[in-house]
Parts: structure tokens; C-alpha cells; sequence
């Protein structure tokens, strides 16, 4: 079954705490963090202190998605503050598979990013070294966006090319996901999906999370 990993971004980040515990209650499999740096994408979101904050209060696993420039200079702290599994974006660096091999040097997840513009082609050849690919279906930067129909095909695409490789590669889509959407990403073959505003803007987050199953 799918797994749903719900964005923490446009939470009550004032009361964090809370928040991560009501995921937890209604079914998460995961966290969402995402970290914005203002320079990567026009925003500025959570980072270091508040990983390592969150770590203290729930045992959930960690997935943080790095919206960052030079991902290699931050990655080993991320990890120290308590992610399991870190994801980059292949257009951040100029090394990714470096990057990559770090993580799981460390004995993290490794998980590569694309972009909307991005083509899956580009990164086959580093499948092997990504426990995680995620697909972005939103320009990173903001949660509450439109899913971008034409991003959806590229889940097909490296799940077939994770298949010829042999790898046990999953696949996470992340942007714009609600209940209307999600079956057709499962059908694609979608391993995880990240749901952000869907899920915190919900009174019922149990019903949320259900419905994207
Ligand atoms: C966008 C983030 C997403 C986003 C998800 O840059 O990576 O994780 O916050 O939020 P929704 O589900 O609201 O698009
Ligand atoms: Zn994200």
C-alpha cells in the first residue's frame, strides 16, 4: 500500500509539537520536513534547530526534503540532527551522486529530487545510488500549489527504468496532492506521497490521510 508523508510545511508551526503528534495519531507513515534556504527557491522555511527540536518529541521517520544550494555542506548535520532520510535536489549541486553516496555513507537514506523541468533521463544513471527519487509535481517553494498534470508521466517513466536497473529504488511524488489526484499517482506507481496543505487544512487529518491511501 501507499505510504503518505504529510508536509509539515503550512502547519501551525507555532505549535509544532502538537502537530507532528496529530500526524502521528491519524496515520502518517512518515514526516515531511521541507527546508527552504531563500537562495535554491524563493522561500525561507525551517532548518537545523528545528530537526533537532522535533527529534525530542516523536520517534517518527524523518523525510527531509532539502530545497537548498550545496546540499554537501549540510547534509551531515541534517543527519546528526535526527533525519532518516535525506533527499536532494539533482539541480542544487554540481555532484549529486557525491552527495548521495555521503548519506548513505552515513547510514541515511539517500533520496534525489527533481524539478517540473527536470527530466527523468537525467538522472537514470544515478539511480543506483537512491534508496528514494522524488518527483516533484509543484515548482519547490510553496505548498497549496496545483499539482502540474505534465510532472505526473515521469513517475511511470522511473519506475520502468527502476525495474530494467533492478534497483529497489521508491518513488515519492510531492506537490498540489488531494484525494481527486492520488489515485491516479498510485496507478502510476507511486510508492510515497508527500500531502502538505490537503492534510494540515483538514478537520478530519485521519480522513485525510485515508483518502490518499
Ligand atoms: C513544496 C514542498 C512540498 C509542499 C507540499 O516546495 O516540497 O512538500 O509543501 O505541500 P502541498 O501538499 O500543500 O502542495
Ligand atoms: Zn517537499
Amino acid at each position: 500500500m501507499v505510504k503518505i508523508s504529510p508536509s509539515i510545511l503550512n502547519a501551525d508551526l507555532a505549535n509544532l509539537e502538537r502537530e507532528v503528534k496529530s500526524l502521528e495519531i491519524a496515520g502518517a507513515d512518515m514526516l515531511h520536513i521541507d527546508v527552504m534556504d531563500g537562495v535554491f527557491v524563493p522561500n525561507i522555511s525551517i532548518g537545523l534547530p528545528v530537526v533537532k527540536s522535533l527529534r525530542k518529541c516523536t520517534d517518527m521517520f524523518f523525510d527531509v526534503h532539502l530545497m537548498i544550494v550545496n546540499p554537501e555542506k549540510y547534509v551531515e548535520r541534517f543527519i546528526e540532527c535526527g533525519a532518516d532520510l535525506v533527499s536532494i535536489h539533482y539541480e542544487s549541486t554540481a555532484d549529486a551522486g557525491k552527495v548521495l553516496d555521503t548519506i548513505r555513507n552515513l547510514g541515511k537514506k539517500a533520496g534525489l529530487a527533481i524539478s517540473p523541468k527536470t527530466e527523468p533521463k537525467e538522472i537514470f544513471h544515478l539511480l543506483p545510488k537512491c534508496d528514494l527519487v522524488l518527483v516533484m509535481t509543484v515548482e519547490p517553494g510553496f505548498g497549496g500549489q496545483k499539482l502540474i498534470e505534465s510532472a505526473v508521466e515521469k513517475i511511470a517513466i522511473l519506475k520502468a527504468e527502476i525495474l530494467k536497473q533492478n534497483l529497489e529504488t521508491v518513488v515519492e511524488v510531492d506537490g498540489g496532492i488531494n484525494a481527486e489526484n492520488a489515485p491516479k499517482l498510485r496507478s502510476r506507481g507511486a510508492d510515497i506521497l508527500v500531502a502538505g496543505s490537503y492534510i494540515t487544512s483538514s478537520n478530519d487529518r485521519k480522513k485525510a490521510i485515508d483518502s490518499l491511501r
